[in-house]
């Protein structure tokens, strides 16, 4: 095959600019060879920032809206990295227009808005796909495939973090995250979509948020002055309130009586970024820590010789789904990281678009993870459990 893929993104911050690194890796795959990916348009009200960005990754244009994008029918896949609550009005344009669709976790504020964002896209009849690029963490997907083949027998108990420090700071502004209007729940919305989502592709889908508590430690926090992401100014005199949770504890119970713990912090001081989650089956257990992205541990003890049954580490190489298609050099113990996750999901949308494989993350799968958010949102509030439907 050889053809055109024109693409923008849409959202220059933090995570588009994953998106723009995905696409311009994206033709690593073999699936898209002779599919040439032109970073057509960059949609970015910040100019500054649009500039930057542009020039960074080889965009042909800027925007300021996406209407200028609606308007061109040769741009046929847009990726969206926006404050959370933009979402249930861009998208739909977007997908009324006949262009395919990879929008960001969580998709939009609640599930009630990840569903209408779905119909409207089988109505459309486009490709879908949301950036729980978790999954594509080739250690992680290996570790889900073990487990989903009955490699640690019956699952019956999870625990699963997820700790970051990006907010502990109570000098550092209350930019659109720290504002429920916005961006739905805190660290249970934020990082947790990541993590329970993860929950629900090793463990299954979930049954009851059983118990939850959010906590917001630090209640208020300076107005932004300027600037992106986290990295804008603070007001050194006006402060507001934040009214979405720094910490939650999430107790779940799965389809499959499995039961387990999720804790969430964006105020773990001194720890950047570590997402972990640890599995036990009747016959083992299985664990993985993001700051050794490239591993899990497996214990299997039926499998070992006697006196011999610890954990193994397994080390990620192109046996493990996606590696191949991302590394640099596709070598087992060379090593993937975020990037590579971000090269992964872009990679299979692209696929996807010029009907060269199937998404595996439509927008229908974000659905039930948008409502365990939702369920502990409830439950925390009531302080009872609250069942998924
Ligand atoms: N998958 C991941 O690992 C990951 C990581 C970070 C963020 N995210 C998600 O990505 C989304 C964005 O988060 P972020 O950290 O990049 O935020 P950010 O604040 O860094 O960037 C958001 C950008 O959107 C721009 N913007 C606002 N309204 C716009 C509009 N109508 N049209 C175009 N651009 C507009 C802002 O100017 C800003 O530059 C959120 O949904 C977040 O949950 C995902």
């Amino acid at each position: 095959m050889s053809r055109d893929l024109r693409i923008a993104v849409v959202g220059a911050g933090f995570a588009g600019q994953g998106h723009a690194f995905g696409f311009r890796n994206a033709q690593m795959l073999p699936a898209l060879e002779g599919v040439k990916v032109i970073m057509d348009t960059l949609v970015e009200p910040n100019a500054a920032l649009a500039e930057t960005v542009a020039a960074k990754y080889g965009f042909e244009r800027i925007a300021s809206s996406i209407d200028e994008i609606i308007e061109r029918p040769e741009i046929e896949a847009v990726s969206l990295a926006l404050p959370n609550n933009i979402y249930i009005d861009v998208v739909p344009q977007l997908l009324r227009a006949g262009k395919h669709v990879f929008c960001e976790k969580p998709l939009g504020l609640n599930a009630e808005e990840a569903a209408e964002l779905t119909r409207i896209a089988e109505e459309a009849g486009v490709v879908t796909s949301v950036g729980f690029c978790r999954r594509r963490v080739p250690a992680l997907a290996a570790m889900a495939q073990v487990i989903a083949d009955g490699g640690i027998g019956s699952v019956h108990t999870f625990r699963a973090s997820y700790f970051a420090d990006y907010a502990s700071d109570p000098r550092s502004p209350r930019t659109w995250r720290f504002q429920k209007d916005i961006a739905g729940g805190g660290a249970v919305a934020d990082i947790g979509a990541h993590i329970l989502d993860t929950v629900r592709f090793l463990v299954g889908d979930i049954e009851a948020v059983t118990a939850c508590q959010l906590d917001t430690v630090i209640k208020e926090r300076p107005l932004p002055t300027g600037g992106t992401g986290h990295n804008q100014g603070a007001s050194a005199t006006e402060v507001a309130p934040v009214d979405n949770d720094d910490n939650a504890v999430v107790s779940l119970r799965a389809k499959n009586g499995a039961i387990g713990v999720v804790s969430l912090s964006r105020i773990a001081t001194g720890i950047t970024d570590v997402f972990a989650i640890e599995v036990y089956g009747d016959k083992g257990w299985a664990k993985f820590e993001s700051p050794h992205s490239d591993e899990f541990y497996l214990c299997q003890p039926e499998q070992s010789a006697p006196g011999l049954d610890g954990p193994r580490q397994i080390i990620a190489g192109p046996a493990f789904p996606y590696f191949s298609d991302v590394a640099c050099m596709a070598g087992r113990g060379v090593g993937t990281g975020y990037g590579e996750n971000m090269v992964a999901e872009i990679q299979e949308f692209c696929a996807a678009v010029v009907g060269q494989g199937e998404v595996t993350i439509p927008f229908a799968e974000a659905i039930p993870t948008m409502a365990v958010i939702d369920a502990a949102m409830t439950s925390a509030r009531t302080g009872t459990e609250v069942p998924l439907a």
